[in-house]
């Protein structure tokens, strides 16, 4: 287990493996300027009297602001603020350039959407090393219930909550499983219909089906289709699509058809137009119902779960937001 030497490169990416949240961390240096950097290192470490530390390499740019001015703020970032997290990364250059900065205690830049803020006053600053290490007491703080940005083994994570046993975490206790509820298909699966049962009201409402609800929101994206070029976006479903499936959407006036350089070609109607309006805000509804129940941060992680899952078992189809272009070049790539 222990080693007499380390490989540095080895050290640091088992040190990485220590899963934190993203801080960044401002003050003002001796001109005035406004100076922060992004550090993980940030630690809580008494409730009473409320103090905290964090630790900074001696060749930052920004040690000198921070052993100067005794005040600083520490931001925890939320999920969103990855990019944020990235410039305070750099060294030198404007990291402030065009932020909307809130006035801070002390006069100490406070940056806006955190998920928590503290403001610190130098307590005691140690030599740890390479790094200086500074604990602050906590002046004051707030919070907001934005999900938290997490860095993990050197890449940005989302916090997915693992459920403990007799600790809710939303209104809906986490349901017992058996071995084929493990299955990652069956649960995908029963979470997709689970979740388009509301829709179905609607698309009864409006007399359509799923496959025609398919069909008017890729021509709501893509207008202007083939049949061949409809089928193309929607055949991951399984389901092919016919001209008589196209003709009952003519019928209830939600497509026309036009002729188009010799292709005949499908076109969304401002009543198709309005119809698939009305879905996508349903579903966009059901989509926040289910976030708050479940929690943003959680929600979020689940949809790039999702996306990693769809990219493994990619067909090769085009890609419904790219243009015709972007995708006939994808497809003489392939
Ligand atoms: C996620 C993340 C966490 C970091 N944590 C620290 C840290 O705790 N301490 C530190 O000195 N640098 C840390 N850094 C690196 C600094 O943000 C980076 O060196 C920055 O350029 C320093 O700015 P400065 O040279 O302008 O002071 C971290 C970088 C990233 C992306």
């Amino acid at each position: 287990m222990a080693k007499a030497s380390f490989d540095p490169q080895e050290f640091r990416s088992a040190l990485s493996t220590f899963t934190t949240g993203v801080t960044i961390i401002t003050t003002r240096a001796e001109n005035g300027d406004p100076v922060g950097i992004t550090a993980n290192s940030f630690n809580s470490v008494s409730l009473n009297p409320p103090m905290v530390l964090w630790s900074l390499d001696k060749s930052a740019m920004s040690l000198p602001s921070f052993t100067n001015n005794k005040h600083w703020n520490v931001h925890i970032l939320s999920s969103e603020q990855e990019a944020l997290s990235g410039r305070f990364a750099s060294r030198g250059e404007d990291k402030f350039k065009g932020l909307d900065l809130e006035p801070g205690m002390n006069n100490i830049p406070l940056l806006r959407n955190c998920t928590a803020r503290f403001n610190c006053r130098t307590a005691f600053i140690y030599e740890g090393g390479d790094h200086m290490i500074f604990v602050g007491e906590v002046l004051g703080f707030d919070k907001t219930d934005l999900p938290p940005l997490a860095f993990q083994s050197g890449l940005y994570a989302l916090a997915a909550r693992k459920p403990r046993e007799g600790v809710q975490l939303s209104a809906a206790p986490t349901p017992e499983c058996s071995y084929t509820e493990d299955l990652l298909g069956y649960l995908a699966g029963r979470a997709h219909f689970q979740m388009v049962a509301t829709l179905q009201n609607v698309l009864k409402s409006q007399q359509l089906n799923e496959q025609q609800f398919f069909i008017l929101s890729v021509l709501s994206i893509q207008d202007s289709l083939t049949l061949e070029e409809i089928n193309q976006f929607v055949e991951y479903t399984g389901g092919a699509i016919s001209a008589e499936d196209m003709a009952s959407l003519i019928e209830q006036e939600h497509v026309v058809l036009v002729k188009k350089n010799g292709d005949s070609r499908y076109v969304l109607t401002a009543n198709g137009r309005d119809a698939s309006l009305k879905q996508i805000a349903v579903a966009k509804a059901v989509e926040e119902q289910i976030a708050k129940q479940i929690g943003h941060g959680d929600a979020e992680a689940l949809k790039i779960l999702l996306k990693r899952v769809i990219k493994a078992t990619d067909l090769g189809l085009p890609d419904l937001w790219a243009t015709k272009e972007e995708n006939n070049a994808k497809k003489t790539a392939s």
